[in-house]
């Protein structure tokens, strides 16, 4: 610790933090981005980790690349009057405790290894051996990769299809209660919500219907943490009575790569304690303070005026590009319709005659156009609160020259397969086909076989097959990436 700052009084500390803030000219109080700024200003000879040591023993070259400032403020938690992330202290901890307030909750979490280890951890606190677990098929892998640590057995609920679109839509709440009905053990129902295409479900509805039969609700609400920001967007899980909810702060919400918040909710029937156990055992100890420091920075920026400026300027390009790409011959853009509600700030959209994965092709090479991802449908684009009019102008203009430019579609191309979307035929839990006596052998021979490895590519990291399930003809198409699989010995 630096002893400048362990002689600071605590008044002291809080009232230099407010002075700068007040020289930002924000509302917003921000702890951690402070003290990062005072651990700038007031260096210390330094002998700890990081091993750089504020950038002196790195490659030049490295250092030209990301900036001096950055390595200098590369450093992790205990040192420097920043706090710990575990136990949570100091500013990290006041950090924590300002963001439990923007978004409502009874607990946040900041987490340096993305909603995977919020996932991860929630499944490895709360799950135990056998336990039943409702959750959508439309999961992220790393829900499924907590249940394979926990050994939980879960119970596939088959989210609604967008058949002409091949992604997964909504959970539906009818489904669900007829699923408890038929599975009364049930004690937790995970649910991802929007899906990665932004499809939304109604999280209301379907906390009732959990609360109902007593089991508990989870929500990966990994691509919805602006939610909480706008009352354009739709109702956060936190509002709906989930009993927890994950944030991938870092996917929109404006933070570094990598950073996310596990939030318990208030009426949450969780034991905190239970999660913060599972995250220490399963969590970085030696979490990046740039990456705690741009949770704080994120939570600050959304709560502020200029934060909520920029999300109504995401909404208002979003729908500036929803009316503009729908004017495009040749261009189909998945809007609203009855029974599918949709967070307007993800677009997915098809050029007629093109798959996806070539129009996305088209883009990257021909217009310097990236987007978030693609299918064998369309493509799927992000209005973010980074974005400009500008750039949607640029998007719009691109998709106009090769809707009616001559693309042609490669045939090779078409062999990319996303997801089947079909019901898994499960043999046995995922745990158990993971430890269990495994071959590789060649993907055509798999057929009536049990899989013995995740298959979930990313992005999305929606699986295809899991490690217990009956690999059938119909899974070959979504395998051109595989020559070999990984199944039970017989
Ligand atoms: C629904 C969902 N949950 C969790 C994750 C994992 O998030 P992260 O990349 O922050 O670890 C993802 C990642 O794409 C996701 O789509």
């Amino acid at each position: 610790m630096c002893i400048i700052f362990m002689q600071m009084e605590k008044q002291n500390f809080k009232s230099l933090i407010s002075f700068k803030n007040t020289q930002n000219s924000s509302e917003t109080y921000t702890p951690l981005v402070n003290a990062m700024f005072a651990y700038k200003n007031n260096p210390c000879t330094g002998f700890h980790i990081p091993g750089h040591n504020r950038g002196q023993g790195v490659l030049k070259e490295f250092s030209s690349l990301i900036g001096s400032d950055a390595l200098n403020l590369d450093t992790t938690d205990e040192f420097d009057n920043l706090g710990t992330l575990f136990p949570s202290t100091g500013a990290i901890d006041e950090a924590q405790r300002l963001a439990s307030a923007a978004f409502g909750s009874k607990r946040t979490f900041f987490l340096t290894g993305g909603s995977t280890i919020a996932n991860l951890a929630l499944a490895f606190g709360l799950t135990r051996p056998g336990d039943k677990i409702v959750i959508g098929r439309n999961c992220h892998r790393s829900v499924l990769s907590g249940m394979i640590i926990s050994g939980a057995n879960p119970h596939w609920l088959m989210p609604k299809k967008l058949d002409n679109w091949a992604i997964y839509g909504a959970v539906n709440p009818v489904e669900l209660r007829k699923t408890l009905e038929e599975n009364p053990d049930t004690s937790l129902v995970w649910v991802t919500n929007p899906t990665y295409e932004g499809v939304v479900s109604d999280i209301e509805a379907i906390a009732r219907v959990c609360h109902e039969f007593d089991a508990a609700l989870i929500v990966d609400e990994a691509h919805g943490c602006l939610w909480n920001f706008s009352d354009v967007l739709p109702k956060p899980a936190l509002k709906c009575g989930a009993d927890a909810v994950v944030h991938s702060l870092h996917k929109t919400g404006g933070s570094m790569t990598q950073s996310s918040m596990l939030h318990i909710s208030k009426t949450s029937r969780f034991d905190e304690h239970k999660i913060e156990h599972a995250l220490k055992l399963l969590h970085t100890t030696s979490p990046s303070l740039l990456l705690l420091t741009s949770l704080d920075a994120a939570r600050a920026f959304l709560s502020s005026n200029d934060g909520a400026l920029a999300i109504e300027n995401a909404l208002d390009n979003a729908l500036y590009f929803r009316e503009e790409a729908s004017k495009i011959a040749g261009v189909r853009v998945l809007n609203s319709m009855s029974n599918v509600s949709f967070d307007v700030t993800k677009i997915f959209l098809k050029v007629e005659g093109l798959s996806g994965k070539r129009l996305e092709s088209i883009l990257e090479l021909d217009f310097s156009i990236e987007i978030e991802s693609a299918s064998d449908e369309g493509i799927l684009i992000l209005s973010n609160i980074g974005n400009t009019q500008e750039e949607f102008d640029v998007l719009i203009d691109a998709l106009k020259k090769i809707a009616s430019g001559n693309y042609p579609d490669l045939s090779y191309l078409e062999e990319v397969k996303f997801m089947p979307l079909t019901a898994p035929k499960v043999v046995m839990t995922p745990r158990e086909a993971y430890f269990s006596k495994k071959e590789r052998i060649k993907k055509e021979d798999a057929i009536g076989r049990v899989c013995a490895e995740v298959i979930a590519l990313c992005p999305p990291g929606i699986s295809v097959l899991l490690p217990g399930e009956l690999i059938g003809e119909e899974h070959l198409p979504y395998l051109s990436d595989f020559s070999e699989i990984d199944v039970l010995v017989k």
